[in-house]
């Protein structure tokens, strides 16, 4: 996949997420992952509770693991994430700070993380999820939140600027593909900071999809439409985290429909040059957070390397999506 999308569509970095341990135990998963990808996220390794888990002590050795590792293999780092009203320690949540301290707190750790990858980290999700999950206004029960209101996001990307100001900095959210009461409040957001002139660069689209009988995953025709007020914003965009979830529907045709959809997202990224990424939420169904996570009976199958990490249909309908046209 990386070849086709250097030669041809070199605005687009071809991500997906990884996780440490397979990276540093499953050869063929390191192996395939460099071989296609130019572009890697973090699943979790840069996550507040793992990389920062008492007050005074960060763990670094995982997130440079996937650092390290991108760098040697000419790969760019999006990094996720540093902003989130989950994945946060005790001793964040549970711990009687005040609202000064909280502010104080989140400077340290974003001067702290931003700056130990600076000029190694090319883009970073800084607000993850700032919305309710299906409304367009804020999350408010995050500690950021609370002790500095809508603020927090202004603060927090103001930051992370100056922590690295070359780095390209995101706000990343889910169930904003299409136009919809949350995808305005997302629009109205981005377009009140950029009016407060601050550093926001692009917008992440998750497109965590579902494809079964009952469900229908919004068309990349509904995508290109909402999209294109977010880009006329001057922002770059990325699609952040795609999977395509068949639950336990994966008959022959079930995973054509499947890599049909993945083309068909993919295609649309590559002709628009401001995506800046098209990355999956993992790349293989052995390790993937529909099975780990969301599905632990095993269901999932959302990713275009099977469980064997073999390329399943949407693998060859993603080469034939970077194929010039
Ligand atoms: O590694 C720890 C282990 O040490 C601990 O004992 C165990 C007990 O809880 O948990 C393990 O950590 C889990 C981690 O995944 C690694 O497996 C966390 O509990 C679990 O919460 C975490 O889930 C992650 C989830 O975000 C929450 O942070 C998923 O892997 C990850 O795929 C998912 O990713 C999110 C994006 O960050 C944001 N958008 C949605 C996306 C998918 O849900």
């Amino acid at each position: 996949l990386r070849r086709l999308s250097e030669r041809y569509y070199p605005h687009l970095h071809i991500g997906t997420a990884v996780s440490t341990i397979p990276l540093l135990s499953d050869a063929q998963y390191a192996r395939v992952l460099a071989q296609n990808y130019n572009m890697v996220t973090p699943e979790n390794a840069m996550k507040f509770q793992f990389i920062h888990p008492q007050p005074d002590r960060y763990a670094f050795a995982d997130a440079d693991a996937i650092v390290d590792f991108a760098e040697r293999n000419d790969m760019a780092v999006h990094g996720h994430t540093l902003v989130w009203g989950e994945a946060l320690p005790r001793w964040v949540t549970e711990a009687a700070f005040t609202d000064a301290q909280i502010q104080r707190l989140l400077a340290d750790h974003i001067a702290t993380v931003v700056g130990r990858y600076k000029g190694r980290v090319a883009s970073w999700d800084v607000i993850n999820e700032p919305l309710q999950p299906f409304a367009p206004t804020l999350r408010t029960d995050s500690p950021w939140y609370r002790a500095m209101g809508e603020d927090y996001i202004e603060f927090a990307l103001r930051e992370a600027h100056r922590a690295d100001p070359a780095a390209l900095l995101y706000i990343n959210e889910f169930a904003c593909e299409e136009r919809n009461a949350k995808s305005d409040g997302l629009y109205r957001l981005a377009r009140r900071l950029l009016e407060r002139g601050v550093p926001l660069h692009g917008i992440g689209f998750q497109l965590h999809e579902d494809l079964t009988d009952e469900h229908k995953p919004i068309s990349a025709e509904a995508f290109r439409e909402n999209v294109q007020r977010f880009i006329e914003l001057g922002l770059e965009v990325r699609i952040s985290e795609m999977d395509v979830n068949l639950h336990q529907h994966d008959s022959p045709e079930r995973l054509q429909a499947q890599a049909r959809y993945y083309r068909s997202m993919l295609e649309l990224a590559a002709d628009l040059p401001a995506f800046s990424g098209f990355s999956t939420w993992g790349f293989t169904d052995h390790y993937s957070s529909l099975q780990a996570w969301w599905e632990p009976e095993g269901f999932g199958n959302g990713l275009p390397f099977d469980a064997k990490i073999m390329p399943k249909p949407a693998y060859d309908a993603l080469r034939q999506a970077l194929v010039r046209r």
